[in-house]
C-alpha cells in the first residue's frame, strides 16, 4: 500500500518523486526511493538542465542525466524528463553569445534535438518549456523571449516532438495552479499553440504550496484545463512552513497535501502527482527560503509526517 500503489488503483499514472544524484549516495534514502510501490516516477532536478547537459556549445554530457533514467528503468519506474529550455541554470554561453534570431533558433534545435534524441523513447514526458510566464500573466523576459518573442515556444515544442515523437510535450510553471491571470494567460497560450497547429500535450502544475494557504481554486482550475484538451500532472508539490515546526502546523500541513491529491484524483485530465523530493532532508527549500521548510511528507529521518497521512487518506478517498 505505497503511495504509488495507492495511487494507480485510484486511476492515476503515478505516484512519483523529483530526486538528484548527489543523493543517490545514500542508502536509506535510495532504498525508499528505489521501491515502484512508494514511487512510480522519478524526475531528475538538475541533471537533465541545460547547464548540465550541454555545458560548452554542442559538448553533450548524459553522465547524471544517464544514471536518473537508467535508475527509473531499472526500478521500473516512469520518467519525467525536466527541462529543455528554461531561463534559469542555462551556461553562460547561451546568455553571452549575442546569439541573433536565426543563431538562437539554431541553438534551441541543436540543444533539443541531442537531449531529447538522446532519451528518445524513455520519459513519458518532458518538461520542454518551463516557466515562460511571470506571475500578471505576460511573457518572461529571458534570452529567448527577448531574441524570439514567443516563437521560441513553437520552436521547442516542434523540436522535441522531432526528437521523440511519442513523448508527451508540457509546459511547465508555477502559479498556474489556482484560477487568476497568469492561469488565464497560459491557457491563452494553449489554445494559440493549438490554433497554430503546434504539439502541446500537457501542462506542469508545479504546486509549490505554503502549509495554510494551499488556493481553493484547484479542481476548477485544473477542469479548465483539461477543457482545452490537454492533460495536466502536479509536477513539483512541496508545501512548506516556516520553522519551527508545531503540530498544529504539521496538521495544517496534512489537510493541505489532502486537499491538493484529492484535487488532482478529481479531474481525469490530471495524470499524476510527483513531490519535489519525499524527505525534507533533501527538500531545497530551506536553501532558498531561510528560516522555512518542512515542505516534504517524510522528516529528516525520512519518517512519515502527518502530511504522509494525509496524501494516503486522499488517494484511498477517505
Ligand atoms: O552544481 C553546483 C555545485 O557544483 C556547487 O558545488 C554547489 C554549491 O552551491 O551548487 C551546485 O549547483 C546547485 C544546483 O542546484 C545543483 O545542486 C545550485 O547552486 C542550486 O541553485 C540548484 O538549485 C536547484 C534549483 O532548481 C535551481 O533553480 C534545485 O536543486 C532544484 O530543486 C530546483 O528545481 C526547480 C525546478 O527545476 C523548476 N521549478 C522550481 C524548482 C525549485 O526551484
Amino acid at each position: 500500500s505505497g503511495l504509488n500503489a495507492l495511487a494507480t488503483a485510484a486511476g492515476k499514472l503515478y505516484f512519483g518523486s523529483a530526486t538528484d544524484n548527489p543523493e543517490l549516495t545514500d542508502t536509506t534514502y535510495t532504498s525508499y526511493l528505489n521501491n515502484s510501490q512508494h514511487f512510480g516516477q522519478l524526475t531528475p532536478g538538475n541533471s537533465m538542465k541545460w547547464d548540465a547537459t550541454e555545458p560548452e556549445p554542442n559538448t553533450f554530457t548524459f553522465t547524471e542525466g544517464d544514471q536518473i533514467a537508467n535508475l527509473a528503468k531499472s526500478n521500473g519506474q516512469i520518467l519525467r524528463a525536466h527541462n529543455l529550455v528554461w531561463y534559469s541554470q542555462l551556461p553562460d554561453w547561451v546568455t553571452s553569445n549575442n546569439y541573433n534570431a536565426t543563431g538562437l533558433t539554431e541553438v534551441i534545435q541543436n540543444h533539443i534535438a541531442n537531449v531529447a534524441g538522446h532519451y528518445k523513447g524513455q520519459p513519458y514526458a518532458w518538461d520542454v518549456v518551463n516557466e515562460p510566464l511571470n506571475d500578471n500573466g505576460s511573457f518572461r523576459s529571458d534570452v529567448f523571449y527577448d531574441t524570439l518573442g514567443e516563437s521560441y515556444i513553437p520552436i521547442a515544442l516542434n523540436a522535441t516532438r522531432a526528437a521523440d515523437p511519442n513523448v508527451k510535450l508540457y509546459i511547465n510553471d508555477y502559479n498556474i495552479e489556482y484560477t487568476g491571470a497568469k492561469a488565464t494567460a497560459m491557457q491563452n497560450l494553449v489554445k494559440s499553440l493549438q490554433a497554430d497547429g503546434v504539439p502541446i500535450d500537457g501542462i506542469g502544475m508545479e504546486s509549490h504550496f505554503i502549509v495554510g494557504e494551499v488556493p481553493t481554486t484547484l479542481v476548477e482550475n485544473f477542469q479548465a484545463f483539461a477543457d482545452l484538451g490537454v492533460e495536466i500532472a502536479i509536477t513539483e508539490l512541496d508545501i512548506r512552513m516556516t520553522l519551527p515546526e508545531t503540530d498544529a502546523l504539521l496538521e495544517q500541513q496534512k489537510q493541505d497535501f489532502y486537499n491538493v491529491v484529492d484535487a488532482c484524483l478529481q479531474v481525469s485530465a490530471c495524470k499524476g502527482i510527483t513531490v519535489w523530493d519525499w524527505t525534507d532532508k533533501y527538500s531545497w527549500i530551506p536553501s532558498t527560503f531561510p528560516g522555512e521548510g518542512a515542505a516534504t511528507p517524510f522528516d529528516d529521518n525520512y519518517e512519515e509526517k502527518p502530511a504522509f497521512d494525509g496524501i494516503v487518506e486522499a488517494l484511498m478517498g477517505q
